[in-house]
């Protein structure tokens, strides 16, 4: 397989991860998920007490730490300053102030650097909201995932249970609704579909048939 470039978009709890794990994995690729960056720099704010409309001190806290990945059986694990937080990041308090922190352009234009070096060399699936349209837009494939909210609002609900995490569900919902608006009316790199992604709606599929139908559109661009 050619040494592709494959980025996914799309709303919270689109299914994004879960796919881009999953295709990186098949075709043994480097497995991005830009959206741990910015949860780890939330999760450091929280710690640090750094405010959340501190531009300025987000970006010394990116300068003055380290957030870095390795790739296991289990997915993509993430480390700050070496100590693992793929847990930590995952909590609600991060999951609700990470909108907020991913809104500025100086965070952004940092963290968009470190996505583009990490898919220098292509052989990559990375995962977010402006992937397409800012970090790699020469990606040779470019998928945007969507599906309703009470479908995605339900998957998220069924994924914290696994992990003992509990949530009310329509409190769910509506921190869902809220992190796409948001995401989606945030002046730097909102999340927009890019004019060449194809966009694939995953209300009613499960897992193996996204995988499917993205693996089909790849196949059809490294010919
Ligand atoms: O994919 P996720 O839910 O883990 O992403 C967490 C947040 O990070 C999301 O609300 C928006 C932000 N994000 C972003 O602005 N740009 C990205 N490329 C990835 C995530």
């Amino acid at each position: 397989m050619k040494q592709l470039s494959i980025a996914i978009d799309g709303p919270a709890s689109s299914g994004k991860s879960t796919v881009a794990k999953i295709l990186a994995k098949k075709l043994d690729f480097v497995y991005c998920d830009t959206g741990s960056m910015y949860r780890a720099l939330t999760y450091l704010a929280i710690k640090e007490g750094i405010d959340f409309q501190d531009e300025a001190g987000l970006v010394a806290l990116i300068l003055n730490n380290s957030i870095s990945f390795k790739q296991a059986e289990e997915g993509q694990l993430v480390f700050v300053n070496n100590v693992d937080v793929t847990n930590e990041i995952r909590q609600p308090d991060v999951t609700n102030g990470v909108s907020f922190v991913a809104m500025h352009a100086k965070v952004r234009s940092k963290m968009v650097a470190l996505q583009q070096e990490i898919g220098r060399l292509g052989g990559v699936v990375m995962d977010g909201r402006d992937i397409g349209t800012a970090v790699l837009p020469n990606a040779e494939v470019k998928i945007f995932l969507v599906a309703s909210v009470q479908e995605r609002a339900e998957r998220r609900y069924k994924e914290n249970i696994e992990k003992g995490i509990t949530t009310d569900f329509d409190t769910l919902k509506q921190e869902i609704e809220q992190r796409d608006h948001v995401d989606s009316t945030r002046e730097v790199s909102p999340l927009v579909q890019a004019k060449d992604a194809i966009k694939i709606d995953t209300t009613g599929m499960n897992i193996e048939e996204v995988v499917l139908a993205i693996e089909a559109i790849i196949h059809s661009k490294a010919e």
